[in-house]
Parts: structure tokens; sequence; C-alpha cells
């Protein structure tokens, strides 16, 4: 009884919080463990290529130690790793939302996928 009398809010207000959050964030910008790759698939290495390419989808060209826009290096592999292990929601978001790359071409769902899964399976980094 001692602890019932505690609690302070009235639990649908709890609930309501909750639902207002995910109604005015945007779901696909976060990123949701669903729609994965088995995870043997999904290895740092592939990742990895992915953002150091210097390709119409990389990142390599505006982020790396020479050049390191907002503080990101994805040229090295020590970098991409610090910066998915640190920021990865900064850097999902970036990408699913279309934003990054600047002035390039965004990423298909198939890559974003191998993104997503090789966080949700763990992060695992193998240099
Ligand atoms: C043509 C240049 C260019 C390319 C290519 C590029 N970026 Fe950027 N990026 C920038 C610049 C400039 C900024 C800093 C200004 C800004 O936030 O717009 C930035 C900022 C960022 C930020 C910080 C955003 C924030 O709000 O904190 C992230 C994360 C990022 N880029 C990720 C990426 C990723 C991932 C890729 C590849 C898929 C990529 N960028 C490709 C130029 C680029």
């Amino acid at each position: 009884m001692r602890y019932r009398s505690n609690v302070k809010y009235h639990p649908y207000t709890l609930l309501l919080v909750v639902l207002l959050f995910y109604a005015c964030g945007d779901s696909d910008l976060r990123v949701q463990c669903d729609n994965l790759l088995p995870s043997a698939q999904t290895k740092f290495i592939d990742v990895y290529a992915l953002l150091s390419s210097s390709g119409p989808s990389g990142c390599a060209t505006c982020h790396a130690p020479s050049n390191p826009n907002a503080n990101y290096d994805f040229l090295t592999k020590p970098g991409v790793y610090e910066a998915l292990s640190n920021h990865f929601d900064v850097v999902y978001a970036q990408i699913a939302s279309g934003r990054m790359p600047e002035d390039g071409t965004p990423w298909s769902e198939s890559n974003i996928q191998i993104l997503r899964s090789w966080y949700c399976y763990g992060g695992p980094y193998e240099p």
C-alpha cells in the first residue's frame, strides 16, 4: 500500500506521453530492429565499404581525417567504427532521411538494411 501511494502519475498519463513521443518522431529515422538480414550476412567490412566509398553514395569525400566535416571520419576503419559506436542514431538518421550523402545518391533500402542489420546484431568490429 505504501508503494502505491507513491505513484504520482495516473498510468494513462504515462501511456499518453509514450504515444505522443512516437507520434511526433519520424519512425523511419530512428533505427528499428526489424526487417533485418540473417545475422551471418552482416559484416563490419560491408558497412565500412559503403561508408568509406568515394562513389556517389559514399561519405569519405567529405568526412575524412584531412577533411572531417562535422568531425566525422568515414575513411578509416577506426573512424567509421567510432562514428557508428558513439553516434549511430545520428548517422543512421542522416542516411535514412537522405540528408546525407550531401549532393550524392541516397542509399538504397537494401544498403540501409545492411547498416541496420549490422547494428541490430550488436555492431561487431572486425579490424
Ligand atoms: C559532399 C559532401 C558530403 C558528403 C558526400 C557527405 N557529407 Fe555528411 N556532412 C557534410 C557537411 C558539409 C556536414 C556539416 C554540415 C551539415 O550538417 O550539413 C555534414 C554533416 C554530417 C553529419 C552530422 C549531422 C549532424 O546534424 O550532426 C553526419 C552524421 C554526416 N554528415 C554523415 C554523413 C554520411 C553517413 C555520409 C555518407 C552516406 C555523408 N555524411 C556524406 C558533407 C558531406
